[in-house]
Formats: structure tokens, sequence, C-alpha cells
């Protein structure tokens, strides 16, 4: 027997309800914070909770008994009522979706000045059966509370994009305006450079010594500006990824030797003489040569600079599992405890001030730490005991696969 629609009673259940248990059942149903109704076999609705009398504004005795179509004929031929009948026909439970912004069902609640607010939905539907008897019980959840929060993140994530966005375009801004700056000051430079260099040379004629010597401070500092230069050109590259790297097996003694050679003049400088420990014939790292050179050339540099004149620089090649350390090792002054932390920053020398012994504008460390990172390795330095620092790099061993 189907529930017969003239026995509701006042809880909008059918027949199903007969006892004074049953009565408590349906209070219960009544204070749930949930929307409940109950479908027959026949698609009439037999059971509507309070939860579902406020929200729809439609009264128990006027739904109850009706068919799911005629209360909510806007939903007929549409998923809802697809979903209520594979519940009766096929006993299939579905989970209708938290539709962002699109209500399955007209509910509404009431706001404080009588104005209307549509109710997101989450809507589960599940198969019943009750003495052989087949029904589907729908179960609504307001879930409007998180779909607000859920815009509101929308909305930021949107901003966070759009500020992202406009950062990243003024920072490509600033490094393309940096690179072609400096690309259009190389050139000059450089020939700047040459025609100092032949006049210095004496080819034009031999110079008055006054003259010779502001020709020698000319080409001095148009040397600087030249390394600092290249120094911004490399940085621009490194921090808009465009720095290529060539790897593949390098010979590490031969590019260290060659590394020693063309900082030999720069060593003299300072009277200071580089010598190589012994390395293994044939060590074979996984680098790019050029890169690999450059901060050599800047270590050996720093630790020729920064010793006491006629003290030797020392370089190992120390062998650890898979990696290859190369020290570079100075007997100066060492490194100042407070610039420890800073020393790989950008432009950070422990004496950055006017009257310094040294040339130099604190960018190498920071290139030489980007290089030899690209290159899957570390760079740190080391107190040794006694005087002076040790500058390491740690880089793979190549493998032939
Ligand atoms: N071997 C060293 N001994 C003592 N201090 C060092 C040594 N190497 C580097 N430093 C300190 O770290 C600073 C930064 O070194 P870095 O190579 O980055 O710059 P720089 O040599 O001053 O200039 P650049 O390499 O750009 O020509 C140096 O100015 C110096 O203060
Ligand atoms: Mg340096």
């Amino acid at each position: 027997m189907l529930p017969d629609a003239s026995h509701i009673n006042r809880y909008g259940e059918a027949e199903i309800i007969a006892s004074p248990a049953d009565h408590l059942f349906g209070k219960v149903l009544d204070l749930s914070e949930n929307g409940l109704f109950l479908v027959d076999s026949e698609r009439k609705i037999i059971l509507w909770n309070e939860w579902m009398v406020q929200a729809s504004s439609l009264k128990r005795e006027d739904v109850v008994g009706s068919a799911f179509v005629d209360v909510f004929p806007a939903l007929k031929g549409r998923r809802v009522e697809t979903v209520i009948n594979a519940a009766l026909d096929t006993r299939t439970a579905s989970l209708l979706s938290r539709s962002l912004n699109k209500a399955i069902f007209p509910l509404y609640f009431s706001e404080i000045g009588g104005e209307q607010q549509r109710i997101e939905q989450s809507v589960t539907v599940k198969p019943i059966q009750s003495e052989g008897h087949d029904y589907c019980l729908v179960q609504i959840t307001d879930v409007t509370p998180m779909v607000q929060r859920e815009d509101v993140l929308r909305v930021l994530a949107k901003e966070a994009e759009e500020a992202l966005q406009e950062a990243e375009e003024a920072s490509r801004f600033k490094s393309e305006f940096t690179s072609t700056v400096s690309h259009e000051l190389r050139t000059p430079l450089t020939s700047i450079r040459g025609s100092l260099g032949l006049i210095a040379s004496g080819v034009m004629g031999t110079l008055k010594p006054e003259i010779g010597r502001l020709i020698a401070i000319a080409c001095n500092n148009t040397e600087r500006l030249l390394f600092l230069i290249n120094d911004i050109l490399d940085i621009s590259k490194i921090e808009s990824g465009k720095m290529d790297f060539v790897m593949g097996p390098v010979d590490l003694k031969v590019v260290l030797l060659q590394s020693i050679e063309a900082n030999q003049a720069y060593g003299e400088q300072y009277e200071v003489k580089y010598h190589l420990n012994d390395v293994v014939d044939g060590t074979t790292v996984y680098a790019d040569t050029d890169r690999l050179m450059q901060v050599l050339n800047n270590l050996l540099s720093n630790a020729a600079k920064f010793s006491p004149k006629g003290v030797e620089v020392d370089i190992n090649v120390i062998r650890k599992d898979e990696m290859i350390r190369i020290e570079v090792r100075d007997y100066g002054s060492g490194i100042p405890e407070q610039f420890k932390s800073r020393i790989f920053e950008k432009f950070s020398q422990a004496d950055g001030s006017d009257t310094r012994q040294v040339g130099g504008t604190g960018l190498g460390l920071n290139i030489s730490k980007a290089i030899v990172e690209q290159m899957s390795g570390v760079i740190g330095f080391n107190v040794p005991e006694g005087q002076g620092t040790i500058f390491y790099i740690d880089i793979c061993l190549f493998k032939e696969t």
C-alpha cells in the first residue's frame, strides 16, 4: 500500500508516522538544519520538513501529496528529476554537486528588512526502502557561507594574480632596460679603451710623462667601467633566466691551469703567486667551461687582492664521493665576522669605503654563486686554522652514461 495523502499528519508524514515515537521522529526532522523531503514511487512528495517550509515558503499541506514536478515545475526534465527517478527505479544514490552560483531548488532565506537571498545548495538524493515500498530522500544543505567565502577567495586570487603579472612586467622592463643601457655603453667604451690603449702604447708618438700618466688613469678607469658593465649584464641575464650554459665534460686540470695563467699578471700586481696542488690527471667535471673559468677567475682575483704581498695562494682539488671540491686558499686577513652573512649579496664588500685599497664592485661572488648553482653545485667558504680564507666550489664529477 502506498501512503495516502489524506492521512498526512501535521509533520507532513503520511502513514509511515503512526506511533508517539514517530511523532517524536517528526519533531526531530523539523529541527534539522537541513532541508529534507521524501518522494514516493509515484513521484509524490510525502514528507516536507520545517526547513523546507521556511526556505520554499510552501506550506506543508500544499506540498504533501502533490507530484514533485507540480511543486517544482521549473525542474521538469532537469537533472534533479532524472536523479530522483534513478533513486526510485534503480535505487541509485547521487550527490548533486554543490553548484557555485547556481541553486538547484528555488529556495531563499529572508534577510532582515525583508530582502530575500538565494540559498546555495549541496543536494544529496538517496533511495530508501520501507515495508516493500521505494522512497527517495532528498537532503539539502545550505552552503551559502562556503560559496560566499569561495567567491571572496576567487576575487582575492584574481587580484593577487594581476598584481603578480604587473610585478613581472615591471621586472621584465627593468631587466630589459638594464641590459639595453649596458649594451649601449659597452660598445663605445670598448672603442675608447682601444684608442686609449693605442695612445698609451706610444704608436701615435711618444707622450709627455704627464700626458702618459693621465692616459694611464683614463685607461684604468675605462677598464673598470667595462668590468662593471659586463657584471651588470651578467646579473640581468641571470635574473631573466637568459644566461646560457653549455654543460659537458670538462678536464679540470686544464681549466685550472688556464685560469691560473689568465690571472698570473693580476696576481703579480699584488705580488702573489698561485700554486696548484696535485690534481689527478683526467679528472673530469660536468660543467660549462667558460662559466667555470669565470667563477675561478673571481676566486683567484679575490685571493690575490686580499692577500699580503709575497704570499702564495693554494689551489687544492679534493674528491668527495661523486663531487669534486675546488679550494682556493689564501693567507690574507680573512672575512670579518659581521660581513660573513652578506658576502654573496650584490654590491657587498667588507670595505665599501671610497678609500678602499683594492678594486672591484662587489658583484663577483654574487654572480659566481648563481653560476655554480646553475651547474648544480655549491659555493661557500671556510675559515681555516691560522690566517686567511678558503673559498670552495663543489661540482659534479662527469659520469659516462
Ligand atoms: N679571499 C677573500 N679574503 C677576504 N675577503 C674577501 C675574499 N673574497 C671576497 N672577500 C670580500 O667579499 C667581497 C665581495 O667579493 P666579490 O668577489 O663579490 O666582489 P669584489 O671582488 O669586491 O668585486 P668584483 O668581484 O665584482 O670585481 C670583497 O669585496 C671582500 O670584502
Ligand atoms: Mg671579486
